[in-house]
């Protein structure tokens, strides 16, 4: 049976390529004299590892078509590297596959709240989320964050977030997203699987309508012992809203970051749900 005929997810046929890539001793180690060395030269390479040079170069032609290996310079002076991104999206992607084993399934049920229906976002859904993403960014409210995403972005993140920390999003009568939250994982050691971090985003000309509140309620719904946020002592919305929904100061990170040529500082706050 050909991959596309068991119609992968666009992250799980990336990772299936990425997985074929590795699934090889001596490129497997390649990768890991790479990643040790952080650049070699075929030759450095040669030296180190009982491979033909044909074969070698078969295997860094493999690894470079896969991404996980990228290049510059030319002849003897090409270096060979490791793109850690690629790297980094194949562990997100299994760790999601890990979570998702270990899901909390059924928590996440469609609701209607207030004339608004929450549901589980899927990957129609990846061109809205990153509309009203992108919103906050430019408004400079609500994240550090200042690269805009696209679609494409918002699909791979998507497919990388397990049942556990699942994105939700809150859509009108006729179907449009007017704004999302996530669960993201707050720490990956076990001691801290029952804390968990979250993003809140609604639509522009949609704040102030009661969608943050719908969206938060349902995200304090999915089971975990206590929900914590990193927020701007500027965002009066959001403050009021967490601080409405019970959530307390821990504290402040002064000049947490720099925006604009600005510093900023950002409020921690915390709330047990028992
Ligand atoms: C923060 C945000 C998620 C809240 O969602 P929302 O749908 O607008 O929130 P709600 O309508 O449920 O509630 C907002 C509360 O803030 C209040 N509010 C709105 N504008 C306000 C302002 N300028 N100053 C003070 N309070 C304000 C509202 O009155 C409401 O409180 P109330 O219900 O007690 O009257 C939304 O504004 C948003 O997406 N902002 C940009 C992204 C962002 O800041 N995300 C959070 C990052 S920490």
């Amino acid at each position: 049976m050909k991959q596309g005929e068991l119609a992968l997810s666009p992250g799980g046929v990336r990772a299936v390529g990425l997985l074929r890539a590795l699934a090889n001793p001596a490129r497997f180690r390649i990768v890991e004299l790479l990643a040790e060395r952080k650049d070699c030269t075929s030759a450095q390479l040669a030296e180190e590892l009982p491979l033909a040079q044909s074969s070698l170069f078969d295997h860094l032609a493999a690894l470079r078509e896969s991404g996980i290996v990228g290049t510059s310079g030319e002849g003897p002076h090409r270096y060979y590297t490791i793109e850690p991104d690629v790297l980094d999206f194949l562990a997100a992607y299994l760790s999601g596959l890990g979570q998702r084993t270990r899901s909390w399934s059924g928590l996440v049920a469609a609701r209607e709240e207030g004339g608004m229906r929450i549901r589980e976002a899927t990957a129609a859904d990846a061109a809205a989320i990153a509309t009203i993403y992108n919103e906050g960014i430019a408004d400079r409210v609500a994240t550090l964050e200042t690269e805009p995403r696209t679609a494409e972005e918002r699909a791979a993140w998507l497919a990388v977030h397990g049942a556990r920390y699942p994105v939700l999003v809150a859509t009108d009568a006729d179907g449009t997203v007017a704004g999302w939250g996530a669960l993201n994982q707050f720490n990956p050691r076990p001691a801290y699987d029952h804390v968990v971090d979250f993003s809140l985003y609604v639509a522009r000309e949609r704040r102030g309508q009661g969608i943050g509140d719908a969206l938060l309620r349902a995200l304090e719904g999915l089971g975990f012992h206590k929900m914590v946020l990193a927020a701007f002592p500027t965002n009066k919305p959001g403050l009021r809203l967490y601080e409405r929904h019970g959530f307390t100061l821990v504290g402040i990170y002064r000049e947490q970051g720099m925006l604009d040529g600005r510093w900023v500082d950002t409020m921690v706050m915390e709330k047990l749900l028992g």
